[in-house]
């Protein structure tokens, strides 16, 4: 998820491209970097931290370019520094490019352009493609970057400039968007509309496996295939708050919306689609340390703590061992007792949350291996760790945590098969089955996230919004779905919510369950569905007001309460992955009914550093 900018015409570049990567700022970043084209040559600078920084170190330079490529970097491949912050350009430093997405070959990639005779500068997949572009260079830039991008598996929305095109730029995209916008004698590009609003609201949005040749006085837009491709011109209504979120009223609702892309990006060159098999050569643990381990913590908080308890079950069932999931901040003071062939996993989205970290330094004192699921590349919890797997759900600026979380789950879920299919601790084919079903959540949550299904969860958070308490019940998986529902409500719409075992109520909180109270029953588990039910019954007994979330095809629940949410089909281990949406939108729609501000809850803050 980084920012990208282009612009040719008749104006300062550094200036708009400057100002453009401010309006991208809100993404979040780590560095960020120009190549301005001057007569023959271009102009690259670049560096980690803030754009001022970026603005400071060109100075008085650039005065005389009026074409360039600007980037704002989230850092995937590579470690936030000076030399894999964007642009990145060739050897001959004719050619620089800004990318943003995965390439998963650039392995393969780079040992063959390594072959050809092509010097390395960064860590990151994207300059591959500087390299790509130079080696199929033959006086025409369009073309090279076809050539180029025709040997990319993975996403990207790149854009190239040549020294020897004077004011031509050359766009792509595939999985990652791009948008062109059009001006009068000068163009724009750009990976978000916002970077172009004050200039003009007249865009190309560019298609999958779409490229786009940009002057300042024209716009030619291509298929992969070099077929010329004609688009309608779209006009941007929203204003620059809208933008930023994507045409959303709230970042929280675009990122809900953004899970099945966040979803696919975290699975991408993970899973083989058609042998199942999870790769997790990424990691530094040995087959060896895998098939030794004895027994596996997962130490997290808040969100990230309820993504560690569905981890738990899919850990046990796939690898028949021990498994902990314990709250950061009780970990850390407990004297918990580790042994070398443990493995401690802790589970941090901004990678910065100061209890995570004193438990990960904690395990590590203790000598045993931690291994970190984070999503931000260069936090301290992936720098401090012995391991880290990220997750590629972009930045989350909402507080209250949704796409991360489900990354968050997809990664455990990896970890879970790829382990079980090292160790050996069951059939083959039925971890084959689990990696391959990963591949069809994205579509599935599209499904959840269609006009009608939402519509669902509108009119159910619209009553909900009225009451003071609600209860989230479930067994096993379905607890721990519950357990990350209720937090998701209390903490945006301020109604209070507690999450219980389902067999629990009858032991204490039966009591709290008067007419009309609401209870959300998670049902998705069909070895526990018959209690579940009979606990449903109990709460019925009591007039509860009950809304059952379960999976299609357990349509004999219909009879047991006022409403029922069918999810699509999936095997009941996999089922959080599509239980938790309705769930973060029934908190989004009653947190708007009641007028709150959801993206910034009161009292919460979206980075916890201090204990
Ligand atoms: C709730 C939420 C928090 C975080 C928790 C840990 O929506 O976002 O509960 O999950 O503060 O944060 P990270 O994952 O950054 O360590």
């Amino acid at each position: 998820m980084c920012g990208i900018v282009g612009y040719t015409g008749a104006q300062n570049a550094k200036e708009i491209l400057l100002e453009g990567l401010k309006k991208l700022e809100y993404r979040g970043y780590d560095s960020a970097g120009l190549a301005l084209v001057h007569p023959g040559t271009l102009k690259v600078v670049k560096g980690t931290g803030e754009i001022n920084k970026l603005e400071e170190k060109i100075n008085g330079d650039g005065k005389d370019s009026f074409a360039g490529i600007g980037h704002t970097r989230w850092a995937t491949h590579g470690r936030p520094t000076d030399e894999n912050a964007h642009p990145h350009y060739s050897c001959c430093q004719n050619f620089a490019i800004v990318h943003n997405g995965i390439i998963e070959n650039y392995q393969q990639l780079r040992q063959w352009l390594e072959g050809e005779g092509h010097k390395f500068r960064s860590e990151t997949d994207t300059e591959i493609l500087a390299h790509l572009v130079e080696h199929y260079y033959q006086g025409e830039l369009v073309e090279a970057v076809r050539q180029a991008v025709s040997f990319v598996e993975g996403s990207y929305a790149m854009v190239a400039v040549a020294a020897g095109e004077g004011d031509h730029l050359v766009c792509a995209r595939k999985d990652s968007p791009l948008v062109i916008g059009l001006g009068e004698e000068e163009n724009f590009i750009a990976s978000d509309i916002p970077a172009l609003l004050a200039h003009t609201r007249r865009v190309y949005i560019l298609e999958d496996e779409e490229m786009a040749s940009v002057t300042s006085s024209g716009v030619q837009l291509f298929n992969l295939q070099g077929d010329s491709v004609s688009r309608e011109v779209f006009e941007v209504k929203w204003d620059a708050v809208e933008a930023e979120r994507g045409g959303y009223p709230h970042f929280m609702l675009k990122e809900i919306m953004e899970q099945p892309t966040a979803v696919r990006e975290t699975l991408r060159g993970r899973v083989d689609a058609q042998t199942g098999e999870v790769s997790l050569s990424e990691l530094k643990l040995s087959s060896k340390e895998i098939e030794s381990l004895a027994k596996i913590h997962i130490v997290a908080c808040g969100t990230a703590y309820h993504a560690g308890v569905v981890g738990r079950y899919a850990f046990e069932k796939m690898l028949k061992i021990p498994v902990e999931v314990e709250l950061a901040s009780e970990f850390r003071y407990r004297e918990p007792l580790l042994s070398p062939h443990d493995l401690v996993i802790v589970i941090s989205q901004s990678g910065e949350t100061a209890d995570t970290l004193a438990a990960l330094r904690l395990a590590k004192q203790q000598g045993v291996k931690v291994l970190a699921i984070t999503n931000v590349v260069g936090s301290t919890v992936s720098r401090e760790a012995d391991d880290v797997i990220f997750t590629w759900a972009g930045p989350e600026i909402a507080v209250a945590s949704t796409k991360a979380y489900l990354t968050q789950l997809v990664v455990l879920y990896l970890l879970s098969i790829g382990f079980a299919f090292i160790r050996q601790t069951g059939e083959e084919e039925t971890f084959a089955t689990y990696g391959r079903s990963l591949l069809d959540i994205p579509d599935k949550i599209d499904q959840i996230l269609e006009t009608k299904s939402l519509q669902k969860m509108q009119d159910y958070a619209a009553k909900l919004a009225g009451s003071e308490n609600a209860f989230f019940i479930g067994r096993n998986l379905d607890f721990a779905v519950a357990m990350e529902g209720s937090l998701k409500l209390k903490e945006i719409s301020y109604i209070h919510a507690e999450a219980y075992a389902a067999g629990e109520l009858k032991h204490g909180t039966l009591a709290l369950i008067t007419s009309g109270v609401p209870v959300i029953a998670l049902a998705t588990q069909e070895h526990v569905l018959e209690k579940t039910i009979s606990n449903v019954q109990e709460v019925k007994a009591r007039d509860g007001d009950i809304l059952i979330v379960t999976l299609k095809g357990n349509e004999q629940v219909e009879n047991h309460a006022q409403q029922v949410y069918y999810l699509p089909e999936i095997e009941d281990l996999l089922a959080p992955l599509l239980a938790a949406v309705p769930l973060q939108l029934i908190s989004y729609y009653a947190a708007e009914t009641r007028g709150c501000p959801i993206d910034k809850p009161r009292n919460l803050a979206k980075s916890v550093t201090v204990e």
